[in-house]
This record gives C-alpha cells, structure tokens and sequence, in this order.
C-alpha cells in the first residue's frame, strides 16, 4: 500500500530497506508532547485567522488531545510505516475525528512543523540542564565554604606548584559552571524563534498570523526568513557546543577525583554511593561515576561533531539529513544531564582528607615562591635575583633531603647573608595561603566571602 499522508501519486509503497532507513519513529516519538503542543498552536491561529471553522478546530482540539492522552497513557501504537511522530499524530487523529482532521496540515509542512518540535524540546531541555548546573554550584560552593581554609596542594604540570585552598579548588568549577550556564542562557535567547508557519520553505499563500502561534509556544518571535526556519539547526549546534563544553568541564573534575581516590594520592573520599567493588579484589573501591562522567563527554561531543558534519554540505532549505539531528542531540544532553547529576552526588558526599592534603602542600617545596617574595619584600632583592638565591636553597635542602623549614638560619645566610628568622613565618603552607590575599587568590578569607556570595546568589 502506498503512503496515505503523501501517496497520491504511487502506485505501490516503499521497500522494505526503504521504510527502515526513512523511519524516525522509533526516536521521535519522545517529540509527541511538543508535536501536539505545536498542533494546537497551530490550529487555534487557523481557526482564529478564519481559514478553519470553529466546528472543525474543535473537532480537532479534541481529537489532539485524546491522542495526547493516549500517548501519554501508553496506549498509542507506533507503527513504522507511518514513518515519524508528526505523521503518526496525524494518523491516529484521523482515526478519532475523521476527514476534518486532514484540514489540520493547512498552511505547514513537516519541514517547519520539525523544526518547531525540536526548539521546543531542545529549550525546556536547556532549561533543566541550567537548573542542574544551579545545583551542582550550589554543592561545590557550600563545600568550598566548609573547606575554605582546608589546604592542599596546587598544581601545575601535575607538578606541586604552590599551596591553595580545598575550596577554592572548587570554587574554580563554580566559575566555569557560571559560564556554561550563560552558554545555556545565549542558547536558549538565541533560539526563541518560530519557525511554524515558514510551511515547506517558502511561506504560505494563506493569511495565518505567525505571531500568534509564536506566542502561544512562548517564542519571542516568529524567525523572519522561511527558507532559513526550515533549514537551521544552528539552535541543536550550539546547544551542543554548550553541553560539550560542560561536559569538558565535568570530565577535568571527574579526572581529579579518579586521580584523587588512588592510594596513592589519598586526598578525598568519595561515599559508597558513588563507588564499586571488585569482584576478585576486596580492597578495592573504583570511582566508577567519575570514570563514566569522564567517558561520556566523548558521547557528547561525538554528538556535536556528528551534526556539524550532516550540516556542512546541506544546500537551502530542508533535506531529509536533518533528520539525523535527532538520536544525537537527544542522546548528548541527556548524557549531560546525568553527568550533572552524578556530580552533584558525588560532590555532596566528598570527603578530603585534610590531613594528608596539608602534608602534600608542603612538599615539593611548594612554598619556594614564598620564601623569594619574602626575599623581594623584606630585603628589597630584585625579584629574579631573589629566586636565583630561593633556588639555592631548594638545592641545599633537596641535597639534605629536608624541607625548606628545615634549614637552619645559618645555612640560609650562606645564600643570601641578610636573611633574618623571620622568613620562617613564610615557610608554612597556612601562612602561604593565607598571603595570597590578591583579588581572586586562595586566602581562606577570599574563599569564604566568594562562597557565601554564591551561596546567596543561587538561592
Ligand atoms: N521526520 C522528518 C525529520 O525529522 C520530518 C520532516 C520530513 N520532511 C520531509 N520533507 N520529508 O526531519
């Protein structure tokens, strides 16, 4: 049998591989609720504009709504030979209201019926994902305000570099969690157009009004060109550029709590919740919701990569490529979602281990660049000179196989003759912290007010 939506002229219907390859049922049909959102948009303005009679878009309201809550009950049966959720509503409507309903496909196409569907889910779905990222600031800055002056070592190369805060380690994600969530914000902003009503790529002879149904979807406005509504996806792109670098961020985290739960580091513990056993090896305890938010950012940006890739070579207005936007999208933000999630989890059942953190910050001379700026402000040595005489006496201590503390003043005069005992004060890591009082630095005083500001500002 040939296609009853679009099957006029076909004498038989569509191979078998044909149907297989065509269909997006299987994983459009999540699209039902805005589909049908969309509908009654849709036909209210036609009946409102008066190219419907009023029995007629009742007839059809009703209808939409049966079918929605057929769906939503689980009664509604997907068929593939009706191709996607758009002709599958259609369909089922047809079933319940009879011819009237075939009045419902005046003045659109599935081209910008489509486009409208996926804005509506890809923006409820920024929404949340804002939400969850609110969520997992809000975790990270109330940790880092219990462990604002929890110190531990800073790196750079991997190699201690200098002593910070436990908390402003956090706070540091807190930052890129804001400026993901102005990513998710741009997007969102971005894409509130409505594409309903640009029909197949043209625009249509019939008087609708678009503003109308862009309202009634909560768009801001109708998009201003038909061929471009049809043919964008630039809205999925960059909803996925944002997740992507999310889940970037997310994955760097996860990677230090997998490095950080290693017997060998031992700087936090994550909860049993958020860990597994080994079958054969009972003292194992595997970070496995870390090593999974780490693997899943490859998903995501797979996803982003799979689509600017569909897009690249598309001429104007719609090819059926597009629908290839679906799986991907879907797949990737729901992915980040549950990152976020098992983030936030984790985050909130962490435990550092304080007292092995603060042993680590102090070795590896890590407090070197203290003693040099001590150097420069106490004694007035140029700062390059101050750490020719700093890295002296890192030679002279690492040949000892001490820390700098425990050098005597002596062999610290031997370097630089005007050095007095107070340069000890500067040679603990809680003294190092303490100093680095500049604006954005890891003084526990810095880190407490930065958190509590966040604390309050995320409510
Ligand atoms: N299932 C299609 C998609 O997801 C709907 C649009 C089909 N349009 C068309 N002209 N065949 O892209």
């Amino acid at each position: 049998m040939s296609n009853r939506m679009w099957g006029g002229r076909f004498a038989s219907g569509p191979a078998e591989i044909m149907e297989e390859i065509n269909a997006s049922i299987g994983f459009d049909k999540r699209l039902a609720p805005q589909d049908i959102r969309g509908s009654l948009a849709h036909v209210a303005m036609l009946g409102a504009a008066g190219i419907l009679p009023a029995d007629d878009v009742a007839a059809i309201e009703a209808g939409l709504k049966s079918v929605r809550d057929e769906i939503e009950a689980g009664r509604f049966v997907f068929k593939r030979e009706l191709e996607d959720i758009h002709m599958s509503v259609e369909s089922r409507l047809t079933e319940i209201v009879g011819p009237a309903a075939g009045r419902l496909h005046t003045a659109r196409s599935r081209n910008d019926q489509v486009a409208t569907d996926m804005k509506l889910w890809v923006r409820d779905t920024l929404d949340s994902l804002d939400q969850q990222a609110a969520d997992l600031q809000r975790a990270l800055a109330e940790t880092a305000l219990k462990h604002a002056g929890t110190v531990m070592p800073g790196f750079t190369h991997l190699q201690s570099a200098q002593p910070v805060t436990f908390g402003h380690h956090c706070l540091a994600y807190v930052e890129m969690l804001a400026r993901d969530r102005g990513r998710f914000r741009d997007a969102r902003a971005r894409l509130n157009e409505c594409p309903l009503g640009a029909a197949a790529l043209a625009g249509t002879s019939f008087p609708i009004d678009r503003h109308a149904t862009a309202a009634a979807l909560g768009f801001d406005r109708p998009t201003a060109n038909s061929l471009d509504s049809v043919a964008d996806r630039d809205f999925a792109l960059e909803s996925l550029a944002a997740a992507s670098i999310c889940a970037v961020h997310l994955s760097r985290f996860a990677e230090e709590l997998v490095v950080w739960t290693s017997a060998q580091f031992n700087f936090v513990k994550l909860s049993d919740g958020y860990t597994t056993g080994s079958s054969i090896m009972p003292q194992k305890r595997n970070p496995d919701a870390a090593e999974l938010v780490r693997a899943k950012s490859g998903r995501i940006i797979g996803a982003l990569t799979g689509l600017l890739v569909v897009m690249k070579g598309l001429p104007l207005a719609y090819s059926k490529d597009m629908q290839e936007d679906k799986e991907g999208t879907f797949d990737a933000l729901q992915a980040l979602s549950l990152c976020l999630a098992a983030m936030t989890g984790m985050v909130k059942d962490l435990e550092p281990n304080a007292a092995v953190l603060s042993q680590a910050a102090g070795s590896g001379y890590a407090t070197a660049t203290d003693l040099a700026d001590w150097l420069v402000r106490e004694l007035g040595l140029p700062f390059r000179q101050a750490h020719h005489v700093t890295g002296r006496l890192v030679g002279a201590a690492s040949a000892k196989g001490v820390g700098l503390e425990a050098l005597s003043l002596a062999e610290m005069q031997e370097a630089e003759p005007r050095i007095t005992d107070a340069v000890y004060a500067v040679l603990g890591v809680a003294n190092s912290v303490a100093s680095r009082t500049s604006y954005g630095g890891t003084a526990p005083d810095n880190v407490r007010t930065q958190a509590q500001g966040w604390i309050e500002r995320l409510g």
